[in-house]
């Protein structure tokens, strides 16, 4: 490493770039590159599908939105598995998403029923009974997803099933209004009889509006029962019945994605195996479809299921990758692993999904593929066989599902998963059976920069890396300039390893900006129900996935190193206790600063000098010790002085009942500045320190490995002294942080690659820092250089810069002819940028 600068951010001060430079031999190569090294990972999470891409506009078309999700029952907004995990899932109406509207003196009821339903898949249907409706009007609204959108003179495709007590005489009124009873479009439906039957028609939209609700709307007396009330815009993609939205289709298509994993993640476990998706439930007829509430709190229709999935994968010429449950639910939420002797009827599905999706028109599987629509294979290549999951348990699972595929299957490459939050997993394959290991990083942009060499030294033992998600989502707010930044160094750090890493996939792919569409913090793509916008790093991807080359070509990059100060909001605070979905006791709270008592607490006699202020969370002194009791949320409580400063806390902490361990808080400043001890965090499975500084967390050290077992007393002792940080569990030290002062970091990161039959050399180069750098580079002379090129810069004023609706492109990428190149020449990278160089070799 060149020169070691040492400054702090500022605008003044420029450092002096000229030792920077970059030695590349383009006959000299590497690695071959992956052809299909860059996809995406499609999941149902933020409405990525219904309410996203899924085009369809009624929400809750089936009225089964009110059933607990499967294997699990209701209490209040939480669902509780048999074991008694819980997790909130927050439906409080009747029938979610619909109103019953009525006018003048018109009497009606409108409520969920049971009785004939429409087939096997539906539960509910919706009874509505007109008792009168003299010269008045009752009219079923739907919401849609925060307003249906609809553009002016398009086709929308109106359908629904319904049935009645008796031949219902009158005309039914379907129509979009707006908020001030404006029609947009309308039509009439009749002749319902006694049996289901599905009726439809074509709405044309007079106007565009995007935030009219459908109603229904009657003018007789009468009883019947609706079900898969249904209204999808005629123009989807490819103009497909069921289809998807063009504009979010496009966004995909420009991505250039060589394969397609699905269907998650998360939803592929379950919280239990019934909520788990299985695919034979998401193939066929929709209204034959169940549908299921995903790991993420809501119900998916499963409208896009397997089928779908594959015709997507074949119409964004991406090879399907299918991830697989491997027998086990969630292990990050609620841990269960199918016993051995029930696992042949999962391993059966995922048998006959490859026959779905690749067997001939005349296997039972194939047929049905056929008839289905589409006689011709889908060609699926890839399996990955569980998600997140790891340790014994799974490898036992894992190897009789790998069995199973392979020797029906041998052609399919199967892909293993692994510890979800491990910085490091050994590339291992019991009994070396499997080609590619799955890895996932969501990280902070200090965290990729200073990892950037993580790959280097993974084994070369014959089997691939897949970075099946990953994205830079902490400290980047929802997403900015700064972590495409971080993300682009981390995908030239997959093609600089690119002999093991031959896959990525950014994670999550999707998010509706709509109220509650968000559920995880950093997305790639959003949307409402008419426009969409990209974060950043998409536009970076797709330089990746656009100009990636063929092969990795050797080259030498000298870099100076960046400091930077790291300044700490620590400078003490009161103590807090924390529980998370847990039941938890304290006691015997002692804090001691250079051998003075600030606090001693036994809660026997509570002191008031410094009473115990409860954020939330159910509080109470009970036999002398602090409890929490409500085991269904984050609960904080806190006591003290903001002044205290290097001090030693012990205490003795129980858990009782719930999920987690317990936490503590100290150096509590106020919300949003503290450091928490996390112990027998996620799930009982780690204990781990985290630092809140002005509103953004950070882990200050690994997570590691541990529990704490139900009603034990155990001794926790903390001890701050400026930077030196020590924590003890039953006088065991768990973690001894010195945090560090500085961060040092490389300033520039690249890799070049070679398009072979285009004859380009390309250089990508990330400049995080906010300020220009100028780089000489040098090709060998063994091949000379055109002179004209282009350059393809990703960048923007501020490293916070981010797009949005309103201005969808603040951050894009911009091309432009450059000229007067030769093999040796300087070249000015702008501050907070991502370059491609795209050179033509004669
Ligand atoms: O991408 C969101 C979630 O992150 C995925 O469901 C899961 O695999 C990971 O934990």
């Amino acid at each position: 490493m060149g020169l070691f600068l040492f400054f702090v951010l500022s605008k003044n001060i420029y450092a002096d770039s000229s030792q920077l430079s970059i030695h590349i031999n383009p006959n000299h190569v590497l690695a071959r590159l992956s052809p299909h090294m860059y996809g995406i990972f499609f999941e149902d999470i933020n409405f990525a599908g219904d309410g996203g891409l899924y085009a369809e506009m009624v929400r809750n078309r089936s009225f089964e939105d009110i059933r607990p999700p499967e294997g699990c029952r209701i209490e209040g907004n939480w669902a509780i598995t048999p074991g008694n995990f819980k997790w909130y899932i927050g439906v409080d109406d009747s029938i979610p998403f619909w109103k019953l509207n009525i006018t003048g003196n018109a009497k009606a009821y409108a409520k969920l029923d049971t009785v004939l339903p429409l087939n096997h898949a539906q539960y509910y249907s919706l009874k509505i009974n007109i008792e009168k409706c003299n010269n008045a009007q009752v009219s079923l609204i739907n919401d849609g997803y925060y307003g249906m959108a609809v553009e002016k003179e398009k086709n929308y495709l109106f359908s629904f099933y319904a049935r009645s007590n008796d031949k219902y005489d009158g005309k039914i009124k379907v129509s979009l209004i707006d908020e001030n009873g404006k029609t947009y479009a309308s039509q009439y439906i009749n002749g319902i009889e006694q049996n289901w039957k599905k009726f439809s028609t074509t709405l044309i939209a007079a106007d565009t509006h995007s935030k009219l609700k459908l109603h229904i709307t009657f003018t007789r007396a009468g009883t019947l029962w609706l079900d898969m009330v249904s209204l999808f815009p005629e123009d989807t993609w490819k103009k497909r019945q069921n289809g998807w939205r063009n504009d979010l289709m496009q966004m995909l298509v420009q991505l250039n994605p060589k394969f397609l994993r699905f269907p998650g993640g998360c939803v592929v476990e379950g919280i239990t195996f019934d909520n788990a998706i299985q695919w034979k439930e998401t193939i066929g007829d929709i209204a034959e479809r169940p549908g299921h509430v995903n790991v993420w709190g809501y119900r998916s229709t499963d409208g896009i299921g397997f089928h779908e999935f594959l015709q997507m994968a074949e119409d964004l010429h991406a090879e399907p990758l299918f991830v697989v449950n491997v027998g086990m639910t969630c292990q990050a939420r609620n841990s269960y692993s199918m016993p051995i002797d029930q696992l042949k009827p999962m391993i059966d599905d995922v048998l006959d999904a490859i026959e779905y999706a690749n067997g001939p028109v005349n296997s039972y599987w194939g047929a049905l593929r056929a008839k289905n629509g589409h006689p011709e294979p889908f060609h699926l290549k890839f399996i990955e066989v569980g998600n997140e999951n790891w340790g014994e348990e799974y490898d036992i699972r894992y190897e009789m599902f790998y069995d199973a595929i392979k020797s029906r299957y041998p052609e399919i490459i199967i892909i293993r998963s692994a510890h979800p939050t491990a910085d490091k997993n050994p590339l291992y394959f019991p009994n070396n059976k499997g080609d590619i290991l799955d890895l996932h990083y969501y990280r902070s942009p200090d965290w990729i920069f200073k990892n950037h060499k993580i790959f280097d030294d993974y084994p070369r033992i014959g089997k691939q890396i897949y970075i099946g998600e990953y994205a830079c989502n902490e400290k980047v707010g929802r997403g900015n300039l700064y972590a495409a930044l971080a993300d682009a160094t981390f995908l030239i750090a997959f093609e600089r390893n690119a002999d093991i890493i031959t896959m990525a996939s950014y994670a999550p792919l999707f998010e509706n900006d709509d109220k509650d569409g968000y559920k995880w913090p950093v997305n790639l793509i959003h949307f409402n129900n008419h426009k969409v916008y990209a974060m950043p790093t998409y536009y970076a991807q797709q330089m990746f996935s656009n100009h990636k080359g063929d092969v990795v070509v050797a080259s030498e990059l000298i870099s100076d190193s960046v400091t930077i100060p790291i300044h700490y909001n620590l400078s003490g605070g009161a103590i807090g206790f924390d529980t998370y979905s847990t039941h938890s006791a304290f006691d015997d709270i002692l804090v001691v600063s250079n051998n003075d008592t600030l606090l001693y607490e036994t809660f026997d006699n509570p002191i008031t000098k410094f009473p115990l202020i409860a954020e939330n969370g159910n509080w109470k002194i009970e036999n002398g010790e602090l409890h929490q009791t409500d085991a269904t949320i984050f609960a904080h409580a806190y006591m003290g002085d903001t002044a205290w400063k290097n001090y030693t806390l012990t205490f003795r902490a129980k858990k009782i009942s719930g999920m987690e361990g317990f936490f503590m808080t100290l150096y509590r400043k106020d919300d949003n500045n503290w450091l928490r001890w996390n112990i027998g965090g996620w799930n009982n499975t780690q204990h781990a320190l985290e630092l809140r500084s002005n509103g953004s967390n950070s882990f200050i050290t690994p997570m590691i490995q541990g529990s704490v077992r139900t009603n034990e007393w155990y001794r926790v002792k903390i001890k701050v002294e400026d930077l030196h940080i020590q924590c003890y569990l039953n006088d065991t030290l768990i973690h001894n942080v010195y945090l560090p002062t500085h961060n040092n970091y490389q300033r520039l990161y690249s890799v070049v690659t070679r398009d072979t039959i285009k004859n380009e050399l390309i250089i990508k180069i990330v400049n995080p820092f906010p300020y220009s750098a100028s780089i000489n580079i040098n090709i060998n002379d063994s091949i000379k250089i055109s002179n004209s090129g282009k350059e393809i810069i990703l960048t923007s004023k501020n490293p916070d810069d981010t797009n949005s609706f309103d201005n969808p492109e603040l951050v894009y990428p911009r091309t432009s002819p450059i000229n007067g190149l030769s093999n040796h020449f300087k070249y000015l990278l702008k501050p907070n940028s991502l370059t491609f160089l795209i050179l033509k070799m004669n």
